[in-house]
């Protein structure tokens, strides 16, 4: 059986071990610097495993020797950006988190691919790449799959129908200037402009872009984790079972849309040896100017990283 590490084991860490152990995909190992809480949090999960039918391994731990020869390692650990916290300060601590784990997870099981999910997430996945120095394919960001899931439910509700024949693509960083192609949606086949007019579609995808911060604004102290965590394991399990989903995930480029040197949301095929394909599709001019956006601020984040961790 595969071995999965989670690391971090809030909310979103959490729900991904849940759902990686209730649909059987891998044995989980949590963990976190909190005494105790990953420990806990496996052994609830563990007494729900008669409940949900599976009977896969899930411990906790404070050390990462626990974590060896993990297939996976899955990186939610970080900080949520608190009052009068600036954003370079959230960009610094993050930073720092997320450096220490790859470090450490990566020394125990240096054949992993790593899927990274704390936010600012584009500028995270390329600190973790930057801290391994594992091929590019194999370090790969959540975003794209839970952005589309966003856009997918929202099309769904205005149409009155299921959300599982709805499909979509979300690209570009996991931000304000996400891009939502909507000419790359449909439902069940059927076009989205041949169901709802271009301003509603626009709402929608609007509704999209503010997705995180519409939950933040309700939970008051947090952010999303359900369709986070799930949009994540997703992921684990493509890889896993080697199931080839065409997807989209933060990926490194190397000259894809004209892009290089940076992690952004691109539509790629996901399967046992992680990134396995980048699919380039002809976007229209619009498309591309909104994409070519999101990457430049992604690039400033990185370069504002990058000399916030010198000058640590
Ligand atoms: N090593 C291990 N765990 C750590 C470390 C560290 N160095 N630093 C912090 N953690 C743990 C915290 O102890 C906490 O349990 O990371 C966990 C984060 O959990 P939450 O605060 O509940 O945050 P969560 O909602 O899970 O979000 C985690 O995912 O979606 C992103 O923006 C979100 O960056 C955030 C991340």
């Amino acid at each position: 059986m595969a071995k999965v590490t989670v690391v971090g084991a809030g909310f979103v860490g959490a729900t991904v071990a849940q759902y990686i152990c209730g649909q059987d995909i891998a044995d989980v190992v949590v963990l976190d610097v909190i005494e105790g809480l990953p420990q806990g949090k496996a052994l609830d999960l563990f007494e729900a495993s008669p409940l949900l039918g599976n009977d896969r391994k899930i411990s906790g731990t404070q050390e990462y020797a626990d974590t060896k020869n993990s297939q996976i390692v899955v990186i939610t650990a970080g900080i949520a950006r608190k009052p009068g916290m600036s954003r370079d300060d959230l960009l610094k601590t993050n930073a720092n988190i997320v450096r220490a784990v790859c470090k450490e997870t990566h020394k125990h099981s240096p054949d992993a691919i790593f899927i990274v999910v704390t936010n600012p997430l584009d500028v995270m996945a390329y600190l973790a790449k930057q801290t391994t120095g594992l091929p590019a394919n194999r370090v790969i960001g959540m975003a794209g799959v839970l952005d589309s899931a966003r856009f997918q439910s929202f099309i769904a509700e205005e149409l009155n129908i299921s959300s599982e024949d709805v499909k979509s693509m979300v690209l570009g960083g996991h931000g304000d200037l996400m891009v939502p192609l909507p000419r790359f949606t449909s439902v069940n086949g059927i076009p989205l402009n041949e169901l709802l007019s271009a301003e509603r579609i626009e709402a929608l995808a609007q509704r999209t872009r503010d997705g995180g911060a519409e939950i933040v604004a309700l939970l008051k102290s947090g952010s999303a984790f359900y369709a986070p965590g799930v949009s994540a394991a997703l992921m684990v399990e493509s890889i896993l079972r080697d199931k080839r989903r065409l997807l989209p995930c933060s990926v490194y480029t190397q000259g894809e849309y004209g892009l290089s040197d940076l992690y952004i949301g691109l539509p790629i095929i996901l399967g046992k040896q992680g990134v396995e394909k980048i699919i380039e599709l002809k976007l229209t001019k619009d498309e591309l100017a909104q994409l070519r956006k999101s990457a430049a601020s992604i690039k400033e984040n990185i370069d504002a990283m990058n000399k916030l961790l010198v000058t640590a």
